[in-house]
């Protein structure tokens, strides 16, 4: 009923790393083609669990948007933008909390998770609690039906389904549904209304399935009918109501794990990053000194390449000629460590060249960054102020 539309979001966490390209960044790249994408800067979430140092998140918010659009997220393609600097995703999070059970956030599993992985915090807070309505209040703003992330998050697109059905449940049956749809049938030209009500009477009395397909193919053909009748009526032929909000799914992006520097997951936790727009001699001298296999002490000691986090990074960047030498000159100690490093420090460095051409343009021109996110923050508005007046209108808040 709603056209196929992604929302996704990350949270500013200062400068990017190879991780968060290939875990997140490059799968945006390519689903920006194929959808119509929006991503957003999610600095309200930030909030969340950085209440107590507001002072970084600003800073954090630039230099993600710069990572983005040099990874290739594209604003010709997608719009980009910033959650605060569209208010209805505070008003959209108000309004669902009215109906979002507090049983559902309890058991939400990051959510005892983070509170004892940031002890450190006090994230008793109610803000904290909401983290996943406002989650939903993303997507559902802009009826984002599919919600590319990864493993972790999938409990909060699930949360965002549920909430959706238990909205349309309650507020999908406008109060005076009948009359409004009895109403539209009236409207219909012709004899299209009287065959509309007999095709819905066979349907409903007697389960006719053909009846019901006959119904929703005169329905699509029909000229005169206003979008909302239209839906009210494909609604009425099944006795429900109409759905106001989508039930949107998660889109798994495949579990790329970007190994880091000490060959477990890239992450700033760990200190094992490399990041997006990192100079090419701190790159080299990183890779330079990354541990390898323990067992290879001297140069003539034999390796196992299985042993070694050099070799994950050779999966991810290096073609198969190189691995079969890697694996060949690893075992047979044919090859130095330094050299095997070579074509890694060659692979990353090439794939940031682009990179750092692309981010080069928006910091000469900060202006130029700064007029896209704008456009972009406008375009979602646009497309929030369409939501919130069906869900205004659906919880009677429309005094007009
Ligand atoms: N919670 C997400 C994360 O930490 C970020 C996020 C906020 C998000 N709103 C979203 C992701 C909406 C997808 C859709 O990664
Ligand atoms: Fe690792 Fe390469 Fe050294 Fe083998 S030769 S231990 S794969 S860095």
């Amino acid at each position: 009923m709603f056209p196929d539309r992604i929302l996704s979001g990350m949270r500013p966490t200062g400068k990017l790393h190879l991780g968060h390209y290939h875990g997140v960044l490059k799968n945006w790249v390519r689903l920006q083609r194929d959808y119509p994408c929006l991503f957003m800067v999610a600095d309200l979430h930030a909030l969340t669990t950085s209440y107590d140092d507001v002072s970084v998140i600003e800073r954090s918010v630039w230099d993600m948007l710069v990572d983005w659009l040099a990874a290739g997220v594209d604003p010709e393609q997608a719009i980009i933008f910033i959650q605060s600097q569209v208010p209805e995703h505070a008003e959209l999070h108000l309004l669902l909390s009215m109906v979002t059970p507090l049983s559902w956030l309890e058991r939400v599993p990051t959510y005892k998770d983070q509170i004892e992985k940031l002890s450190h915090k006090d994230l008793g807070t109610y803000g904290f609690l909401g983290y996943p309505v406002l989650m939903t209040s993303d997507i559902l703003l802009y009826r984002g039906n599919l919600v590319p992330v990864g493993e972790d998050q999938v409990p909060h697109v699930e949360i965002t389904r549920e909430i959706a059905r238990r909205f349309n449940h309650l507020f999908g049956k406008e109060p005076n549904y009948q009359e409004l749809a009895e109403a539209a049938i009236k409207k219909m030209p012709g004899k299209t209304g009287k065959q509309y009500a007999q095709l819905r009477t066979r349907y409903q009395q007697e389960g006719d399935a053909e009846a019901l397909l006959a119904a929703r193919a005169l329905l699509a053909e029909v000229q005169n009918l206003s979008a909302a009748d239209r839906e009210r009526l494909f609604g009425y032929l099944e006795g429900g109501g109409k759905m106001i909000l989508p039930e949107s799914k998660p889109l798994l992006t495949e579990a790329s794990r970007m190994p880091g520097l000490d060959g477990a997951k890239m992450s700033k936790s760990y200190g094992n990053t490399i990041s997006l727009r990192e100079d090419s001699e701190s790159v080299t001298k990183k890779i330079r000194q990354m541990p390898t296999d323990p067992a290879r002490v001297r140069r003539t000691d034999p390796g196992n390449p299985e042993k070694c986090p050099v070799w994950k990074l050779h999966e991810v960047y290096s073609d198969q000629p190189t691995r079969d030498w890697v694996v060949q000159g690893c075992t047979s100690a044919g090859i130095g460590c330094i050299e095997c490093k070579q074509p890694v420090i060659e692979g990353v460095l090439a794939e940031q060249k682009p990179m750092f051409e692309r981010a080069q343009r928006y910091l000469e021109d900060p202006a130029l960054l700064r007029r896209i996110v704008d456009n972009g923050c406008e375009r979602a508005r646009a497309l929030a102020a369409d939501t919130m007046r069906d869900v205004r209108q659906a919880m009677g808040l429309n005094y007009k």
